[in-house]
């Protein structure tokens, strides 16, 4: 297509109305509605002098929007994904891909065979920290990755968990909010997760959801990962807190959140520093660190320019329904393993019988 691509908004919550923001600063695309029922859409869509639709259906009926991006709660992201690809219109889609595995796996399918394009928003993907580690590592410049570890330590206030979905088994908790990020993430520097073992709890907060879990990753390749999490803890070491992606939200501290190590040097994040020995490894002697250049910018507006790459020259999405769903897998595992206390296989075979 040509011309500025004009995309509705569905869903003007949280991470919405980061979307909506972003849309005011980039060029060929804008705010062409908000689709939300709740009366603080309405008054944001006049706000910004931009028509506010009840829900999708109106908005098809419309006419008015080239794209979407769909920001609702997750047990909605198939209804809706489903019934915008039908109608032909692209999607940009908030992770988690869905709240289960079936959803998830009907979206695939839906994405494959519509030939519409649906990016699911891991937007981490798309930022050039991301983009300059992935690039160092499969450049062997740490030799074979060993070892991550990954904390999240987000305390979130009591008014966070007024939106009831937040607190619901299957749509809230930190694990399916947050967690998949970072098993994105991992997935992305590592390939993919043979096992997983896990311990949840829900002693701080009380709620049907777990507030904190600890998790330990094996890789098909080798490697393992520990992985930190919780909403009601608080510390500067999260991604959120120190990457600076999101600073009208998170303001960005000087630590960091992400530690890889692998068999010739380590690498740290968000702050890209490279730990390399003088000559073989030896943990005697000093690691010299080098930070590596990289040139900042904003992932969700990068996220966006890649969504209007796709809508008008075509291509795979970065992000796809089927990758996304891979990262639901592992959760799941994680949450049975959470359960069960035993070690769980990821088992990634319902991705092949879709092939
Ligand atoms: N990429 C990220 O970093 C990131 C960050 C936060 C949230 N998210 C994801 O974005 C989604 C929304 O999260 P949030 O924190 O913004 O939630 P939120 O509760 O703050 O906002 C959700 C909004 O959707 C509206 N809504 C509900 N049902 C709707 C429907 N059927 N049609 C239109 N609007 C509807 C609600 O009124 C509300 O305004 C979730 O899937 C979440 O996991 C992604």
């Amino acid at each position: 297509m040509t011309g500025s691509i004009g995309v509705a908004v569905i869903g003007a919550g949280a991470i919405g109305r980061t979307h909506i923001d972003t849309l005011a600063r980039m060029e060929g695309q804008y705010l062409a509605t908000i689709i939300d029922p709740a009366p603080p859409g309405a008054a944001l869509a006049r706000s910004l002098g931009v028509p506010c639709l009840p829900d999708v259906a109106t908005l098809i009926d419309a006419g008015i929007a080239d794209a979407a991006i769909v920001a609702t709660p997750n047990e909605t992201h198939l209804p809706i994904s489903e019934a915008l690809l039908q109608a032909g219109i692209p999607v940009l889609l908030e992770k988690p891909v869905a709240e289960s595995l079936a959803s998830a796996l009907r979206l695939i399918e839906i994405a494959e065979e519509g030939g519409r394009p649906l990016l699911v928003g891991h937007h981490r993907r798309h930022n050039p920290i991301i983009r300059k580690a992935h690039e160092a590592i499969r450049a062997g410049r740490i030799g074979n990755l060993v070892m991550a570890t990954v904390t999240c330590s987000l305390a979130k206030p009591p008014s966070y968990f007024e939106a009831a979905w937040r607190r619901t088994p299957g749509a809230g908790g930190p694990l399916l909010i947050n967690l998949v990020h970072e098993i994105d993430l991992l997935r992305h520097f590592f390939g993919e997760v043979a096992t997983v073992q896990a311990i949840a709890s829900n002693g701080r907060r009380g709620f049907a959801v777990e507030d904190t879990a600890a998790v330990a990753l094996t890789f098909a390749n080798g490697g393992l990962a520990t992985l930190c999490i919780s909403d009601a803890a608080t510390g500067p070491w999260a991604w959120d807190l120190t990457a600076g992606e999101n600073p009208v939200r998170f303001p960005a501290h000087p630590v960091t959140a992400h530690h890889y190590a692998g068999s010739r040097a380590g690498l740290s994040l968000p702050d890209l520093t490279l730990w390399e020995p003088e000559g073989e490894p030896d943990w005697t002697r000093r690691l010299q660190p080098t930070i590596l250049e990289v040139e900042a910018a904003d992932p969700y507006e990068e996220q966006l320019r890649h969504f209007g790459n796709l809508i008008r020259e075509g291509g795979t999405p970065l992000v796809s329904a089927r990758d996304a769903t891979a990262n639901l897998i592992v959760l799941d595992a994680i949450r049975a393993a959470a359960e069960s206390g035993c070690a769980v296989a990821v088992d990634l075979s319902p991705l092949d019988l879709k092939d």
